[in-house]
Parts: structure tokens; sequence; C-alpha cells
């Protein structure tokens, strides 16, 4: 079976195809590619919206085009059309959508609507040329062109710039949320507290790449909900913790910043580990999948492969590049659950959640 996916969701324009045998329970990619409006959303330091779905009104159909050239698909070989439905921006998604519903119109397709927050999830059943890290009996595999079965049950933290939960997948079709953020996503932690400290937009990256040099505990901030009896967690606290220290201190020097970047990584990870290894045990968990932009960050991946190590659980983490917003993952989702739909039964909903 053979998808095209588009995802439109936030400030990247993506497409892929993907396809999928109905033995394997992995997901290869023919083609993927994401056109982003980073540059302009690193001068105004968040996404602003319209000019997120300016910019992808003028990539779409390019984006498309390259896609289906790259793959050598022939577009009568394509079975059906995923699309991100949403969470996400309203604007950005209705560009996905309706693109996707005029050609499965024109070339009689049908649809299969995707949630984004599942798509990041699914980015683990895909197979791809670059790095996986995959643990499994106590053996780090940094795989390439190459899957390990995952066991279930299995429990994936999804952690995005909208979202931080946990989720457990009995199988590979079903989903159940556990527990979420009350209010600030972990990325969206990273980006308002990089933005506190001056540092180029997006936050996340920013701040694992000068916490290298930052030393540890010069600044130690709170771990907010970190003893909670549910697997909820809250980020809100510490963002007013760090902008209470940088009131305090007036003016930052550089190693200020890099150690207030060191603390904030740590005290974000160690939540974030914790709440998923509780999770783990309390449901007998047989593989952790990480997935979400954040799950780019290095010491996240590599804590939280030890600690499911320590417990005897595999571990997955999609490729770095497949981390961040792609339409690979869509279309891994889709040929998983591949409920199809009519082209005009489908509308863009902002607020999807699980
Ligand atoms: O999944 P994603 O690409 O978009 C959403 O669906 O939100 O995630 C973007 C988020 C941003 O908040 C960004 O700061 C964060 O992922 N991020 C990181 C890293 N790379 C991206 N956070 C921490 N460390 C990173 N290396
Ligand atoms: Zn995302």
């Amino acid at each position: 079976m053979k998808i095209l996916a588009i995802e439109t969701s936030c400030d990247e324009t993506a497409a892929a195809i993907v396809s999928k045998s109905p033995r394997e329970n992995y997901v290869k990619i023919l083609s993927n590619i994401v056109a982003s409006s980073l540059v302009f959303h690193s001068q105004t330091g968040g996404i602003v919206p319209d000019i997120a779905a300016r910019e992808q009104l003028k990539f779409i159909i390019p984006v498309i085009e390259k896609t289906i050239n790259d793959s050598r698909v022939d577009i009568k070989d394509i079975d059906a059309i995923a699309v991100t439905q949403g969470p996400g921006l309203i604007g950005s998604l209705l560009i996905g959508v309706e693109t996707a519903k005029t050609l499965a119109y024109l070339w009689n397709k049908p649809i299969i609507p995707v949630n984004h927050l599942l798509g990041h999830i699914y980015a683990n059943f895909i197979i791809t040329t670059n790095k996986q890290l995959l643990t499994t009996n106590n053996k780090r595999l940094e795989v390439i062109g190459q899957k390990l079965e995952v066991e279930f049950p299995a429990l994936a933290l999804l952690v995005s710039g909208g979202h931080t939960d946990l989720v457990l997948l009995k199988n590979y079709k079903s989903a159940l949320w556990i527990g979420g953020t009350l209010d600030d996503a972990a990325g969206e932690a990273f980006d308002k507290i990089g933005r506190l400290l001056n540092l180029p937009y997006p936050g996340g990256p920013s701040i694992e790449k000068i916490a290298r040099i930052g030393v540890a505990n010069r600044f130690v901030f709170p771990r907010p909900m970190i003893g909670s009896h549910d697997f909820n967690f809250s980020f809100s606290g510490l963002k007013a913790a760090v902008f209470r220290e940088v009131l305090k201190l007036k003016k930052l020097d550089k190693q200020q910043v890099t150690d207030i970047s060191l603390a904030v990584q740590k005290a974000i990870i160690e939540v974030l580990v914790r709440k998923t290894i509780k999770a783990a045990l309390k449901y007998n968990i047989k593989s952790i999948l990480l997935g979400g932009g954040v799950a780019s960050n290095k010491l996240l991946r590599n804590t939280l492969e030890i600690s499911s190590q320590k417990l005897g659980v595999k571990f997955f983490a999609p490729a770095k590049n497949l981390c961040t917003d792609n339409a690979a993952m869509i279309g891994a989702y889709a040929a998983f659950n591949y409920k199809k739909v009519e082209w005009n039964k489908i509308t863009a909903n902002p607020k999807l959640y699980f």
C-alpha cells in the first residue's frame, strides 16, 4: 500500500510517500520533503500564524510535486491521501486539508484523516536511512534501515511544542491517553524560557546547544508535579521560577545564560523521565516510545534510554529528522490505521485531541 501524506499543522509544509505491506509492522519512506518557515519565525521569536499560512500556501504544491517526483511513484499507484486533520493552527491546517481534498477529488482517491499527535508516536514505526535508536536486552543499537519489533503494551511519551502526553498502546491500533500537561507543554517551556534568555527561536535546540558548556548546580529550578500521584505534568511554574531568577539577576552574562539553560534542561527532563518510568511500572510496559520535537533532545533520549534499560524495557526513539514535524509520520499512522473517508467528509479540527 502506498500513501501520499500531507502535514501543515504548524509552520512546516511537508509531504511524504510511504509504503507498507500488510505483513510488515513497519513503514518505509519513499520520499519525504519538509519546507519550514523557521527563518521568518526565528526573527519574530515565535510562530506568527498568518506568516506560517502564507508560506504554506506558497510551498504546498511545489512540495507535493517534488515528493511525488522523488518517490518515482506513479499517481495511479497511490492508494490514499493522508492528511493532518488537527490539532494545530486553523489557517495552516486548512491549507493541507483543502489541498488533500482537492487532490483526492481530482485523482479519485480516498482520504485518511490523521491526528498529528498520534503521528508523532507512529514515527517510531518508520524505517529510515538515518540513525534510529533502539535498545533491547540491554543492548544499544544505532540502526540504519532495520527495525526491531515493538512489544506491547507500549508507552509513548509525546513531547512537542504544544503537547506533553503519556499514551498507552495495547497494540499497533489502540491508543489510550493516561496523562498530560495541565498548562505549558515541555517544548513550550523550552521556547518561552529561551525567549526569556534571549536565545534564538526555537528555544529547545538553542537551550540544548548552550547547556553543553554550562556548569552544573549553579542554578536549581523546581520540578513541578514530579511526585504527584497521577501522570500529569505542569511546566508553567518552572517558567515562572526562571523569570524570577532573571529579574533578580537583572543583567545576565553569557555564563549565567548557559548555567540557567543547563539547569532548565535538567529539570524538564527529570520530570519527563520520572513520570514515564512510573507509568511504565504501573502498566507493566514492554516498550517505551519517544516522540515529538523535544524527542530530538540528546539528553532526554539518553536518560530515558538508560532508565528503560534498568527496567528491562525496550526503548525506541525516531531518527532525529522524524521527531520534529514531518509528513512521513502522518503516512505511518495512516498505513497502520487505514480508515478511509471520502474527500468531502473531512474538515480541519484545530482542537483535535486523543
Ligand atoms: O513536534 P514539533 O516539531 O512541533 C509541534 O508539533 O509542536 O515540536 C517543536 C518543539 C519546539 O518547542 C522546540 O523547541 C522543541 O520541539 N525542540 C526541542 C529540541 N528540538 C526541538 N526541545 C528540546 N531539545 C531539542 N533538541
Ligand atoms: Zn508536531
